[in-house]
């Protein structure tokens, strides 16, 4: 922090940065400091710490059991940190619980939805949950959001996974939850299906939605995180932006070519393993 008076005469870079109208003027959408979990012997989360801005994508990269759901339960009050502290919208996940709750939606890595029902027929049960007062209305909204007007009164049983997948990410978004958890939110989806529910995390971003999603899959965070954080051992071994992260690696000169990294090259280069 500087104080006004010591101010430099010039104008520095960071200066420039915070006179610009653009700049969020809210604090982050999630912010966690210091965060550790344990099961057991088994020390999950030694100290995680990180922020999301409002409005922006981002994505908890890690490999299988590096502890990406145990943060998520963390944030959405699912489970108790051992240490450190987390604010979801504001509030605190261990004092503030219901508020966290009422700000936030988790989508978990399995989909939700009732078979029987139709697409359209599952939005207006959870509405109606919600006490929304005009459960059709905000049924065919999502719908139409989600490209899925067409089939909205067929049984869920005859969805496609993609279509599953967006409903799922559909009926989490009742009531215009501010933050939303999306828990490795494709896997086992064919990759047609996937780029269906990349194109519907996007526009959740665009509408205002933050969104903090895992994901084991270094093309997903490639494709849609504003900022890419790496979970490994419990910690964040980095966290940025794609072009940041390749910038840890000098770009490999073969003759003249010049290869720039993969996000690939960088994960494995930080984590140092190859499956
Ligand atoms: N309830 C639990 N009891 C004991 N161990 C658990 C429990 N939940 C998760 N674990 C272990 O904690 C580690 C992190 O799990 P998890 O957060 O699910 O990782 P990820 O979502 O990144 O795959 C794994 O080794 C997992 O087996
Ligand atoms: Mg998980």
């Amino acid at each position: 922090m500087t104080s006004p008076a010591f101010s430099p005469a010039t104008t520095t870079p960071s200066d420039d940065r915070r006179q610009e109208p653009h700049m969020p003027t809210h604090a982050p959408a999630i912010q966690v400091h210091g965060l550790e979990k344990s099961y057991k012997d088994l020390h999950v989360l030694r100290g995680v710490n990180f922020e999301v801005t409002r409005g922006s994508i981002f994505a908890l990269l890690g490999s299988n059991g590096a502890g990406k759901t145990t943060a998520v339960k963390i944030l959405s009050t699912l489970l108790r940190a051992d240490a450190g502290t987390a604010r979801v919208n504001g509030f605190d996940v261990a004092t503030q619980a219901a508020d966290v709750r009422e700000s936030i939606s988790l989508t978990g890595q399995f989909a939700a939805v009732d078979e029987i029902l139709s697409g359209r027929e599952n939005l207006i049960l959870v509405a109606r949950l919600r006490h929304l007062k005009n459960p059709g209305q905000v049924a065919d909204d999502l719908l139409a959001r989600f490209s899925l007007t067409d089939a909205g009164g067929r049984k869920v049983a005859t969805y496609s996974g993609g279509m599953r997948r967006r409903l799922d990410i559909a009926m989490s978004l009742i009531g215009d939850p501010p933050v939303i958890f999306l828990d490795e939110p494709t896997t086992g989806l064919d990759p047609q299906a996937r780029i269906e529910v990349w194109q519907a995390v996007k526009e959740l971003a665009e509408g205002g939605t933050t969104v903090l999603l895992t994901t084991q899959y270094l093309d997903e965070a490639e494709q849609l995180a504003d900022r890419i954080a790496i979970l490994h051992e419990g910690r964040i071994i980095v966290n940025g932006t794609l072009d940041e992260l390749k910038r840890l690696l000098p770009p490999a000169k073969v003759e003249y070519i010049e290869k720039q990294p993969t996000l690939e090259d960088v994960f494995l280069s930080l984590v140092g393993t190859k499956a």
